[in-house]
């Protein structure tokens, strides 16, 4: 496996394995790789011949007050993991080789980025849908795939390919979670013994909205004021948003028909932890 830090050269590579007739698959991270990057790998693995991942921490989708500099990093250990995995080919550029001038061209995704992490995060998708529009102009894949547990990203590039007939199919992929629910998050590095004792309320009080869904409450209200208590009875915690959505559009529901998002950020001391469950699709 190789790592490769240009452009030119992972182009070059690419386009060899292109002429081979190889379907190219890409996951785009930011590294500090866990079960739930794996999980993505292994997918483009089985929907791919040769799986390019890339590792950049963007700094273009930060907040000027956001974690850029504390996010963690380790390249050698998500080098040995992407190898264990089988890919083929890491694109681990520095800044300068991505931005390399001042960037005067933003891909600006609008209406399905105003509301749940959009609403706190000004900014955010629009370095996304920029960051990955370039990965994908430089790796060229036939398919991308993505973590579900960034829902609202999912669909924002979903769009973006779609609005923009970008051609490459992009594939959402499962949540990853530990075995007491939290979500798999690079950022869970950042809890305490304590705060990772209460992080799993999160997934908890999503349980409990599909059970209050399963049970026909159809009220987003009494739902979000069910997870609310939950929540808050744990130290640590303090809620940023509880969303009840629609999952095409992301607007906030009124009354809840037949499917629904059911989505949230909580910060758990100062470490910001986002969930989601989808409600009404048969493999959600
Ligand atoms: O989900 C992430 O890790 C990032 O937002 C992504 C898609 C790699 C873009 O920087």
């Amino acid at each position: 496996m190789e790592c490769i830090k240009t452009i030119n050269e992972v182009r070059s590579i690419v386009r060899k394995a292109k002429k081979e007739g190889k379907r190219i698959g890409l996951v785009p991270t930011m590294g500090y790789l866990h079960e739930g990057h794996l999980s993505l790998m292994r997918m483009a693995r089985e929907k791919s011949d040769f799986v390019a991942v890339s590792i950049f921490v963007n700094p273009i989708q930060f907040g000027p007050n956001e974690d850029y500099e504390s996010y963690p990093r380790n390249m050698k250990r998500d080098l040995r993991l992407c190898e264990d995995v089988g890919i083929d080919v890491v694109f681990a550029p520095e800044v300068p080789e991505m931005y390399p001038e001042e960037l005067l061209t933003h891909v600006v995704v609008e209406k399905i980025t105003d509301n749940l992490c959009g609403t706190f995060r000004p900014g955010h998708f629009t370095g996304v849908a920029t960051v990955v529009s370039k990965l994908f102009n430089i790796i060229q894949p036939d398919i991308a795939v993505f973590g579900q547990k960034d829902y609202q990203q999912l669909v924002v590039i979903k769009r973006m390919v779609r609005d923009l007939n970008i051609p490459v199919e992009v594939i959402g992929a499962p949540t990853v979670r530990e075995e007491d629910g939290l979500a798999r998050s690079s950022r869970n590095s950042y809890l305490s013994y304590e705060e990772r004792k209460v992080a799993p309320v999160l997934y908890q009080s999503l349980l409990k909205a599909k059970g209050m869904l399963d049970k026909g409450e159809r009220n987003p209200d009494n739902i979000k004021k069910v997870m609310e208590v939950m929540i808050s009875s744990k130290p640590y915690t303090s809620i940023q948003y509880i969303s009840i959505a629609n999952p095409c559009t992301l607007e906030d529901l009124e009354v809840i028909k037949d499917k629904a998002l059911v989505a949230l950020a909580v910060y758990v001391g100062k470490t910001r932890l986002i969930d989601n469950i989808l409600w009404g699709y048969e493999d959600a």
